[in-house]
């Protein structure tokens, strides 16, 4: 390698000469000048402690490097004798307004004063037949050398800013204790090979280098949706708001749709849009008496409502799906809420994972997270749940709400959140709300006084709308780049 072969360089001459007063007279073996900045990773290695082959001081020295300006002069010729050479030989000479659109300007006062070139009339002529650019030679001599003979010459060249000073390090080279001809290759681990044959008694073993920086870890990076849930967990329980146990994907079409009041001919509860377990395909825990009243108030209503008025099916209920939605989570909660003896109003909150069989595309993924809310209170109204959905975007940065009338089987009314996106220039949905039916919510139990406002969102497209990702593909899924997630930002909503 480069390193061993200037390491044998230093070693011979050393072999040879006794030491090396400057490591600048060293040549490399084509002649080249030595790379002084690998010949220190060399001397570096050569002199680690205890086992030192060689020592070694640094000798801060000067060399003198043109600028851009100085190469192209070094190169091409000064500007004065480009002038000089732009004008034609003989009495005639050139025009000012031609010699200017054909040389620079600039040097055509050095050319004068020079004595180069001379006035006729309102032409300009040759005063001598050829000249000699010194600027030019002198520079090509500082290229070479590094320096120029003569002082004067350097500062005035720097003057005009064609060449500079630079600082530049070689060394001077000694015989080490350890000075040898052949580099001992010094193992770096030992091996379970060495310690069968015993070879590791005889082994020279590296030192370690406990001063190096370590690597950096390749793990513990958040994912943007992460760094954006914590950010929207910060914002429920701000508000007093308390999470909701999320942490079960599998869920039975009951607590996902019948508890929602959500029929069992709906098409979303069809194979095509929500996956279905296999094994185990069924579950049958559920809490007898409220089962009775959910499938009374589907198959003939009650509480004021007259029902859907078919005959619902228990088999429909026990089916094992992945839940389509966190309102899978809310349903069960508030019929939690409802066993207890007194009623205590309640803010939940969930962040979450979700499925729904859908086609992939740029803008649909077969699994996604939903951000949910639940508040449960007597007397809340419709004004309510506007007003706290102004509150809870507003603490986004999401300004300027409207909201469209929509549909779900288990809220009435239902609403649909807009908000202008500036950057995309229209309005955008953010979300779905609404109030919990009684159908829903008396056959749990709960007080008929009470009422609960609920709303959801993806986490998705508020993630993708702050890294700036247009393709959900590139945000979830086996075609993440790895670097997206390590090289993102913390996120901060802009609030
Ligand atoms: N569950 C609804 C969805 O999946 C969101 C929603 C939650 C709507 C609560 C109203 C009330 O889109």
């Amino acid at each position: 390698s480069a390193i061993e072969e200037l390491q044998t360089l230093v070693l011979t001459t050393l072999e040879e000469k006794g030491s090396i007063s400057n490591t600048k007279e060293l040549c490399a073996p084509n002649g080249e000048d030595l790379d002084q900045l690998a010949l220190l990773g060399a001397l570096k290695s050569l002199s680690l402690e205890g086992e030192e082959m060689v020592h070694y001081d640094s000798i801060e020295g000067e060399v003198w490097v043109l600028t851009d300006e100085g190469n192209e002069i070094a190169d091409n010729g000064s500007h004065e004798a480009k002038v000089f050479e732009a004008i034609p030989i003989g009495e005639k000479g050139i025009e000012i307004p031609e010699l200017q659109a054909q040389a620079a300007k600039i040097g055509q006062g050095k050319a004068f004063k020079n004595k180069w070139i001379t006035k006729n009339g309102n032409n300009v002529i040759r005063a001598v037949d050829s000249i000699v650019d010194q600027t030019r030679i002198d520079l090509q001599i500082i290229r070479s050398t590094g320096t120029h003979s003569d002082p004067k010459v350097l500062s005035e060249l720097k003057k005009r800013k064609l060449c500079d000073k630079q600082k530049k390090f070689s060394y001077s080279v000694t015989k080490g204790p350890c000075f040898s001809l052949t580099i001992e290759k010094q193992a770096r681990d030992i091996t379970v090979e060495m310690l069968q044959s015993g070879e590791w008694k005889n082994e020279k073993f590296k030192k370690y280098n406990f001063d190096a920086l370590g690597i950096l870890p390749l793990g513990g990076h958040l994912h943007p949706l992460m760094k954006v849930r914590e950010e929207f967990r910060q914002i429920f329980f701000e508000m007093g708001f308390e999470e909701m146990p999320t942490n079960r994907f599998v869920e039975s079409s009951f607590w996902n749709f019948d508890a929602l009041f959500q029929p069992q001919q709906h098409p979303a509860r069809d194979a095509h849009d929500t996956f279905f377990l296999k094994d185990p395909a069924t579950s049958t825990q559920f809490p007898e008496e409220y089962l009775k009243r959910v499938k009374e108030v589907h198959s003939v209503g009650g509480y004021g409502s007259t029902g859907y008025g078919y005959d619902w099916k228990i088999e429909e209920a026990q089916k094992l799906i992945l839940r389509t939605h966190t309102t899978a989570v809310s349903s069960t909660m508030l019929y939690d809420l409802a066993q207890q003896k007194e009623f205590k109003p309640v803010k939940y909150f969930s962040i979450d994972r979700v499925f729904r069989n859908e086609t992939v595309d740029a803008t649909h993924l077969a699994e996604f997270h939903q951000v949910e809310g639940v508040i449960a209170d007597k007397g809340l109204t419709l004004g309510d749940l506007i007003g706290f959905m102004d509150t809870f975007f507003g603490k986004m940065g999401v300004k300027n709400l409207r909201f469209k009338p929509a549909y779900n089987p288990y809220t009435e009314p239902s609403m649909e959140i807009f908000s202008y996106h500036p950057g995309l220039g229209k309005w955008v949905e953010v979300g779905n709300s609404g109030m919990f039916r009684p159908e829903m919510l008396e056959p749990m139990g709960l007080d008929p006084e009470v009422r609960v406002i609920a709303w959801g969102l993806s986490l998705e497209r508020p993630t993708m709308i702050k890294y700036g990702i247009d393709n959900i593909r590139e945000l979830l899924g086996h075609k993440v780049n790895l670097s997206m997630i390590q090289n993102n930002p913390i996120c901060r909503l802009d609030k």
